[in-house]
């Protein structure tokens, strides 16, 4: 039987999951604008998911029919918590289970989970086998780097291909170049031809530097992936799934921000601390001239309440003069 990521149309365009940035909330309003085919939660630790924590924890796992399918993306270090947490999320609804494999953040590394699985593949298969028998038939993928301190495209996506996954995510970098180099897509190139030899079923999405939906296309058809993962081009232009969206307005983006702010409020409540909405001035408020002023004078405002009253009020001073984002 075909798995929800052989179904979908090709190129498949996915959101990537982001940390403190792809929370429901967020992948509603990039859904309103133009969904993705296919959403990823933020990493989402296992050990944290069993921990008395765990209330906190699920709110990374909160998701609306808005967006779907949705994989939820897990992280962690012992196997049998992979097990558990991933019953808990067939339990949960989710179309896919993804085990990171591709952080670089030292604090993470240190703990031996993540990209630092790349070096204990016993402990990487032993993870992969455990969330295959907790996840219960979901689909399964890996989202990972092409190499560690240097690139082993050959030797570590080869591995990756021999573990039966339906998908692999591919970051055309390696962990040691964290985003400071461009994103080496002759590597992913290299990592379908060896899909093709070694697991052909499985679905490689390739993720690094794509900022337009032309982008998306062209490098998909150049690299021969099956898909291709977009993550900081959303905060570019939260409208970059679609193909028809060729500009957009200052007044459009506040109007979104308004929408994101509302939508916070409303599935947060005090839950979460209203300073993590100041992560995306620069996205909403950007490209005009007085941009940077405005962002100054809303980051006096901690609430959501004085927030959207301060940029409506703006809104009304703003032309319709449409921002180039590219398509
Ligand atoms: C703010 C931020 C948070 C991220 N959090 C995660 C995460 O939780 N899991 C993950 O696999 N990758 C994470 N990434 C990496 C992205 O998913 C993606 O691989 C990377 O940004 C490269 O793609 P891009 O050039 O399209 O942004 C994060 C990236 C950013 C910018």
């Amino acid at each position: 039987m075909k798995n929800f990521w052989q179904k979908l149309e090709k190129p498949i365009l996915a959101l990537a999951p982001m940390e403190e940035v792809t929370d429901t909330v967020f992948r509603q309003i990039v859904a309103s604008c133009c969904p993705p085919d296919v959403f990823f939660t933020e990493f989402t630790n296992v050990e944290g998911l069993l921990s008395k924590g765990k209330n906190v924890v699920s709110q990374r796992l909160q998701f609306t029919s808005k967006e779907r399918p949705i994989i939820a993306q897990i992280w962690g270090l012992n196997p049998e918590s992979y097990y558990k947490a991933a019953r808990y999320i067939k339990d949960l609804g989710f179309d896919g289970i993804d085990i990171n494999m591709g952080c670089p953040e030292k604090k993470v590394v240190k703990t031996g989970s993540c990209s630092a699985l790349m070096n204990n593949r016993d402990l990487a298969v032993k993870i992969i086998k455990a969330t295959r028998e907790g996840a219960g038939g979901l689909p399964m993928s890996v989202k990972t780097r092409i190499g560690f301190a240097k690139i082993e495209t050959d030797n570590w996506i080869s591995f990756l291909l021999q573990q039966e996954l339906d998908g692999l995510i591919i970051h055309g970098r390696t962990v040691k170049e964290a985003s400071d180099v461009p994103a080496q897509w002759d590597e992913i190139g290299k990592a379908v031809i060896l899909r093709n030899k070694i697991s052909p079923a499985t679905i490689i999405i390739g993720n690094g530097d794509v900022l337009t939906y032309n982008q998306a296309r062209q490098y998909w058809q150049k690299y021969k992936v099956d898909g291709v993962m977009i993550g900081r081009g959303v905060f570019k232009n939260p409208w970059v799934f679609d193909k028809n969206k060729t500009s957009v307005t200052p007044l459009e983006l506040i109007d979104l921000f308004i929408k994101h702010i509302t939508l916070f409020e409303n599935t947060w409540g005090d839950s979460k601390n209203f300073s993590i909405m100041k992560k995306f001035y620069k996205m909403y408020i950007n490209g005009f001239e007085g941009a940077g002023e405005l962002r100054n004078k809303l980051n006096q405002f901690n609430n959501p309440a004085d927030s959207t009253t301060f940029l409506r009020r703006y809104a009304t001073l703003i032309g319709p003069t449409p921002l180039g984002v590219g398509v």
